[in-house]
């Protein structure tokens, strides 16, 4: 007998990615209910061939469910994923609400998968932010190979990591700009299109932007706290797909030759490094695929034992729906989940 899972914000560009990869993994699923706010009641939302009918978060019972995949945002979530595990189903979330938590595990199987034992104190596994999960992806067999001493990253983020109202803001402007209508923000604090924005989520009393402070504090929580992160989080006019530029000064020796042949063989990186004209991956390339390309790999000369890289993701893959699923397929394949229907 196969698993019930609970999708919350089915609706959501999270939400809708994450019913289509359990049904091209083929997840161990006997019943599949698509739930979002009450506004979406009765919405149509299609899982594989068929079409789910939405459901109000607030009058689901999850006491047959086994895994809620939660991606409603944080305040939702801060709510609603502890009277779901009071309930015995394991939230899978996608927020950052519950990130930071000792008590929640947060985890990129490719990475720490060991450290999702703990799930079981609150009942809730974290999902990283979507620009840490492609970039601990590809750390993770640097770190093992040469210690990783310091890393310093710049984002180029895709509109979707802003949800779906943020695409549609993108291509309003686009249009607006084309036809010569008046350009209207209000997702974004100032016109995407055409133009970078160096400023994603809130700022915080050191300046930095709440973006910048998850992927160090996240990288710390997942790959090792001795780990010195610093981050510039920037928002590009692209739909879907994030970018990342990262100098890493590592404890030990590494070549670029090394640290390519290293990344070849490890899971979850596509290493696509030709020194030549289209030879390295860009976020149009990586819309609908699994893996974190790695491309442009350099020793920076500048340091001791430094490399550069640029590491490319689909943030609606990897990001969080990917993610999320895989680590359900932890659960189910290491035994750590009864099936409430079959107890
Ligand atoms: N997009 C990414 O790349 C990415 C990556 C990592 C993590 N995340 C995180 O994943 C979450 C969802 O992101 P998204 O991009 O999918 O956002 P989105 O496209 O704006 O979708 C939000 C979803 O949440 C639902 N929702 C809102 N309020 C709700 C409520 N009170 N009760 C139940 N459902 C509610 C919405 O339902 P309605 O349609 O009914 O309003 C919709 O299905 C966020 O926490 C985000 O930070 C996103």
């Amino acid at each position: 007998m196969g698993y019930k899972i609970a999708v919350v914000g089915a609706t959501g560009n999270v939400g809708r990615e994450i019913l289509d990869i359990l049904d091209e993994r083929q997840f161990d699923a006997d019943e599949v209910v698509a739930l979002a706010s009450r506004r979406s009641q009765g919405v149509d939302v299609s899982f594989g061939d068929k079409t789910l009918k939405c459901q109000a978060l607030e009058n689901f019972d999850f006491s047959d469910t086994d895994i809620c995949l939660m991606s409603a945002g944080g305040s939702v979530s801060k709510e609603w994923s502890p009277k779901i595990a009071a309930q015995g189903c394991v939230v899978i979330d996608n927020s950052s609400a519950w990130r930071y938590d000792a008590d929640v595990p947060l985890i990129v199987p490719e990475v720490n998968a060991d450290a999702i034992e703990g799930f079981s104190k609150k009942n809730i596994i974290a999902n990283p932010n979507c620009s840490t999960a492609q970039l601990v992806v590809a750390l993770k067999p640097l770190h093992d190979a040469a210690n990783i001493k310091r890393i310093v990253v710049s984002t180029y983020q895709s509109v979707s990591g802003g949800g779906k109202d943020a695409m549609d803001e993108l291509f309003n402007q686009t249009r607006a700009v084309f036809v010569n209508d008046p350009i209207e923000s209000d997702k974004f604090t100032k016109r995407i299109a055409f133009n970078v924005i160096p400023h994603i989520d809130t700022f915080m009393e050191d300046g930095y932007t709440k973006e910048e402070w998850k992927v160090l504090a996240e990288t710390k929580k997942m790959l090792d706290p001795k780990i010195k992160v610093t981050c510039t989080a920037v928002r590009v006019p692209v739909f879907v797909g994030h970018a990342e530029s990262v100098n890493i000064e590592f404890e030990n020796e590494i070549t670029a030759d090394e640290a390519r042949s290293i990344l070849r063989e490890a899971p979850g990186c596509l290493v696509v490094d030709k020194q030549e004209d289209g030879g390295y991956v860009t976020p149009y390339e990586s819309a609908g695929e699994d893996a974190t390309f790695i491309s442009r790999i350099r020793e920076d000369a500048t340091v001791e034992n430094g490399l550069n890289i640029w590491v490319v993701s689909d943030n609606l893959r990897k990001g969080a729906p990917l993610n999320a699923v895989q680590i359900a397929e932890v659960l189910v394949n290491r035994g750590l989940l009864k099936n409430r229907k079959a107890a």
